[in-house]
C-alpha cells in the first residue's frame, strides 16, 4: 500500500557500503524526533499527529467543510508558505491541478494572500462578483503581511456583502490556539476558529486544519489522508537504512551531498504533482538551508520541463541528483488509436496507453540522465489518491527533520525569513523600524 524506492539509477555513484556507514548517525537523528533531546525539540508536535491529532476538533472540520459546500460557490483560502502550499498540494495531487473548472457539486477553492500582487487580489474580487463566498484565513502567527492585507480587503467585502454578522459565518480562522492579532479578532468577532498547536510548525502543518479544512471542503476523504500518514509513521518508525526506505532517503541525499551533489531536483510526470514539489521546496529549503549549509531544492514537471532544462540536466554542471515521483496507475487513462494514414507516424503507437508512452519516457530519461552523470533516486507511488498524499507528506517530513539533523542544523526554524521582512518594513516606513529606514534608501540610491 505504501510506496516504494528505488535505486538502480543510484548505481555507480554510490555504495551500499557507504549508506551503511551512515546508519548510525541517520538513527541517532530518527531517535531525536521521539526524545526531542536535539534542537527544535519544542516543534515535534508533526511526528505523532497521525495518531494523536486533536478528534474533537477534526469533527469540527468536517462539520464546517459540510457548512462550507452549502453556503457559498467560492471558498477563499487565504496563507502563505506552511499556510498554504500543502492544502493545494493536496488539491492538485488528489483532486486536480483544473479542479476548479471540473462539474462538481463542491466550491471552486482559490488560495490567495499567497503574494503582494494586487492583481491577483483585483481578478479575485471581480470572479467573486455576484457568486457566494466564504473565507478560511489562515495564519499561525496571524502577522504575516501577504495574508494579513488579503484579509483586511476580503472581510471588508464579506460585512458589505452580507452584513457584520453574515460576515461572522462566512469567515473561518486557523491560526494558533491562544496567541497572535487574528486570534484575538476571532475571538472578539466570534469566527469559527480551528488550531495549529504550538508545537507544529507552519511548513510541517498540512495535516492540522491548516491543510484538512480546505481539503474537506473540496470533498477529499481526510480519513484517508490521515490513515496514510499514520500508516506512514507506523512503517518508518522502525529499522534501519537497511530497510526503512524513509530513513534511508534521508542517508542516500546525505552522502550525495557529500559528493557536492548539491542541488535536488523533485521529479514527477504528472501535472498534478507540480504543486507537491512546491510544497517539497518550502518544507526542504526552510528546514534544511542553515549555516551556509543544505542541498538546494527545486522541482520539476517532466516531460514538459524535458524541453526546458532537460538539457542542462544532460550535459550541466555536475551538481544535481534527482528523485523521481513516479505514480504507477493513472486515474483515467486515455488509449492512442490506429489511423488510417499514418501521417504523423504514430501508428506504431497503436493500441498503447498513454500512461505507458509516460512510463517509457520516464525510462529513458532515467537512463539518459544516469548516462550524464546524475544519480537518480526513484519513489513509486501506486496512485495519486489522498491515503498515498498523506503518505507521502508524511515521508518527506520525516526524511526531513533526519536530514535536517544529520546536517546539524536546526530543523525546525526559520530565521533567514526574517531578514527581506524587516528590510521591507522599514522601507514601508512600519513604526519601530525607523532608524533602519534611511540606511537602507542609501544603498538603494
Ligand atoms: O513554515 C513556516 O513557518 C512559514 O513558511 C510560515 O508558514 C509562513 O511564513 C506563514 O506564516 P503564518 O502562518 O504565521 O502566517
Amino acid at each position: 500500500m505504501g510506496i516504494r524506492l528505488k535505486e538502480n539509477g543510484l548505481q555507480g555513484f554510490i555504495t551500499e557500503e557507504e549508506l551503511q556507514k551512515q546508519n548510525a548517525q541517520v538513527q541517532q537523528c530518527a531517535g531525536w524526533l521521539e526524545s526531542g533531546e536535539a534542537a527544535g525539540n519544542d516543534f515535534l508536535g508533526w511526528v505523532d499527529l497521525p495518531v494523536t491529532y486533536d478528534k474533537e476538533e477534526y469533527q469540527r472540520i468536517k462539520k464546517a467543510a459540510k457548512k462550507i459546500q452549502g453556503q457559498c460557490d467560492v471558498f477563499l483560502v487565504i496563507g502563505i508558505g506552511g499556510s498554504y502550499l500543502g492544502a493545494k498540494a493536496a488539491l492538485d495531487f488528489i483532486q486536480s491541478p483544473i479542479y476548479n473548472n471540473l462539474k462538481k457539486d463542491t466550491p471552486d477553492i482559490y488560495f490567495v494572500g499567497n503574494s503582494i500582487s494586487s492583481r491577483v487580489l483585483a481578478e479575485v474580487m471581480s470572479l467573486i462578483e455576484g457568486r457566494d463566498f466564504a473565507v478560511n484565513v489562515i495564519s499561525k502567527s496571524g502577522t504575516t503581511t501577504e495574508p494579513a492585507i488579503a484579509f483586511r480587503l476580503l472581510k471588508k467585502e464579506l460585512e458589505r456583502r452580507y452584513g457584520k454578522e453574515g460576515a461572522r459565518e462566512r469567515i473561518y480562522a486557523t491560526t494558533d490556539r491562544v496567541r497572535g492579532t487574528l486570534k484575538k479578532l476571532s475571538d472578539r468577532e466570534g469566527y469559527e476558529t480551528f488550531a495549529i498547536a504550538d508545537d507544529i510548525g507552519g511548513r510541517y502543518s498540512v495535516l492540522t486544519a491548516v491543510g484538512l479544512l480546505p481539503m474537506a471542503v473540496s470533498g477529499i476523504d481526510i480519513d484517508q489522508v490521515m490513515r496514510g500518514a499514520a500508516d506512514a509513521r507506523e512503517a518508518y518508525g522502525k529499522g534501519t537504512v537497511a530497510d526503512n526506505d524513509c530513513l534511508r532517503y534521508a542517508a542516500i541525499r546525505h552522502c550525495l551531498m557529500n559528493k557536492r551533489r548539491d542541488v535536488e531536483i523533485l521529479v514527477n510526470y504528472e501535472p498534478a504533482l507540480v504543486m507537491f514539489g512546491e510544497w517539497y521546496k518550502q518544507l526542504f529549503a526552510e528546514s534544511q538551508g542553515k549555516d551556509k549549509k543544505g542541498i538546494f531544492p527545486v522541482s520539476a514537471n517532466f516531460s514538459t520541463d524535458l524541453h526546458s532544462i532537460g538539457q542542462y540536466i544532460q550535459d550541466g554542471a555536475d551538481i544535481l541528483f534527482e528523485t523521481v515521483l513516479w505514480v504507477e496507475q493513472s486515474r483515467k487513462d486515455i488509449f492512442i488509436e490506429e489511423e488510417a494514414e499514418d501521417e504523423d507516424g504514430l501508428n506504431f503507437l497503436a493500441g498503447k496507453s498513454m500512461q505507458y508512452v509516460n512510463h517509457k519516457a520516464f525510462q529513458g530519461t532515467l537512463l539518459a540522465h544516469v548516462d550524464g552523470n546524475v544519480p537518480n533516486v526513484i519513489l513509486e507511488i501506486p496512485q495519486a489518491d489522498a491515503y498515498h498524499f498523506g503518505y507521502l507528506v508524511y515521508f518527506f517530513e520525516k526524511a526531513c527533520g533526519v536530514g535536517g539533523y544529520m546536517l546539524n542544523v536546526n530543523p525546525f526554524d526559520q530565521p533567514g525569513v526574517e531578514s527581506y521582512k524587516k528590510n521591507m518594513f522599514a522601507l514601508l516606513g512600519k513604526p519601530g523600524y525607523e532608524e533602519m529606514k534611511e540606511g537602507l534608501e542609501r544603498r538603494l540610491l
